[in-house]
């Protein structure tokens, strides 16, 4: 490992789905990443447990989001790719900085309030404290940089905000994270409602395109999409504003074939919207398609994907532990010998 390389770290709760916007607007982008920073991806999937979960579709989401990263180019050689629970100092670390985290900034989380909302019948006291296991996952590996949307922000702000109490009673500890917004990555919108971000989610949606989809299934998504909802021009032309869904498609368009928006409007000239969505969904069917197959073949392998997570829990450990050790001595726990 090149000592001298950024380390970058990001979780993802294996909660739903990936889908076409998480690909083109994220993953797409990591494999090259690798060159330059030290990387770190998990499944979070202690923190999907926050929300009740089916135990069965839980443990096939997880492993599957594992083959299909695999399978969108991020080489297990060069990244560190392991499922939360398997690395138990996250639990653990977790715990320790439930007891450095305030109340009154959990009270002000806006997704916590968000989420307990949405789910009024299960307002767990993990879902309240979520945001210290989020830090705990984050400090533990000293990262330089946390790639996060816009919805978690506010929790990498109140990592920093707590490594730093941390540091101040017990001397340097965690190294400060900065939250990381990619520059590349395009923002895929929902093809039914173009206002809305495509989001990864339990429920069956006909705007959202999952990278596991059949080719038949992405077709009839595109052949469904929404264009205008002013019907006075019939053409392909990008303008968000008063064209959303139209735009959106030759964002998807653009971002799968590499073509510019002006060849897009050339190449539709005076063809109506049906070729245009037809053509699009096909690029993204095509676009797929290895990915889909090859995580595919990699859920069969049973003993690979399993050599896979121990490979990642493992090296994933051994940073986690080193951080932990210290932060056990730092607060007075006696150590194990
Ligand atoms: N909270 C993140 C989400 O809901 C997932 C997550 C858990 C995470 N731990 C993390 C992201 C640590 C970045 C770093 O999407």
């Amino acid at each position: 490992m090149d000592e001298k390389k950024k380390v970058m770290l990001s979780g993802i709760k294996p909660s739903g789905d990936l889908t076409l916007g998480s690909y083109l607007g994220a993953i797409k982008n990591w494999a090259e990443r690798a060159e330059q920073f030290d990387c770190y991806y998990f499944m979070a999937d202690l923190h999907a447990l926050t929300t009740r979960q089916n135990p069965a579709d839980l443990r096939r989401r997880t492993l599957e989001q594992l083959a299909q990263y695999v399978a969108c180019g991020l080489d297990p050689e060069k990244n560190t790719l392991f499922i939360q629970s398997h690395v138990p100092a996250h639990a653990e670390l977790g715990w320790v900085l439930n007891c450095y985290t305030m109340f009154g900034e959990l009270s002000r989380m806006t997704q916590f309030k968000d989420k307990s909302k949405k789910n009024a019948d299960n307002i767990n006291g993990g879902l309240f404290t979520y945001p210290a296991l989020m830090a705990a996952d984050i400090l533990l590996y000293q990262p330089d940089y946390v790639p996060v949307g816009d919805d978690q922000k506010q929790h990498v702000e109140l990592t920093r905000d707590v490594a730093q109490r941390f540091n101040n009673l017990y001397s340097e500890t965690f190294k400060i994270p900065e939250p990381y917004i990619p520059k590349v990555g395009a923002r895929v919108m929902d093809l039914l409602d173009p206002a809305s971000k495509m989001s990864k989610s339990d429920d069956i949606g006909n705007g959202r395109v999952c990278l596991m989809d059949r080719p038949e299934d992405i077709a009839r998504k595109f052949k469904r999409a929404v264009t205008d909802s002013d019907t006075d021009e019939h053409c392909v032309r990008y303008d968000p504003e008063r064209k959303p869904g139209v735009a959106n498609l030759m964002q998807i368009y653009a971002s799968c074939t590499g073509k510019s928006f002006e060849d897009i409007e050339t190449e539709f000239t005076g063809q109506g919207y049906g070729a245009f969505k037809t053509a699009v969904g096909d690029s993204v069917i095509e676009m797929l398609r290895p990915i889909r197959e090859e995580a595919q073949r990699l859920m069969k392998d049973k003993s690979y994907l399993e050599a896979l997570c121990k490979s990642g829990a493992d090296k994933a450990s051994y940073i986690a532990n080193k951080t932990l050790r210290k932060v056990y001595k730092k607060v007075g726990l006696v150590p194990r010998t």
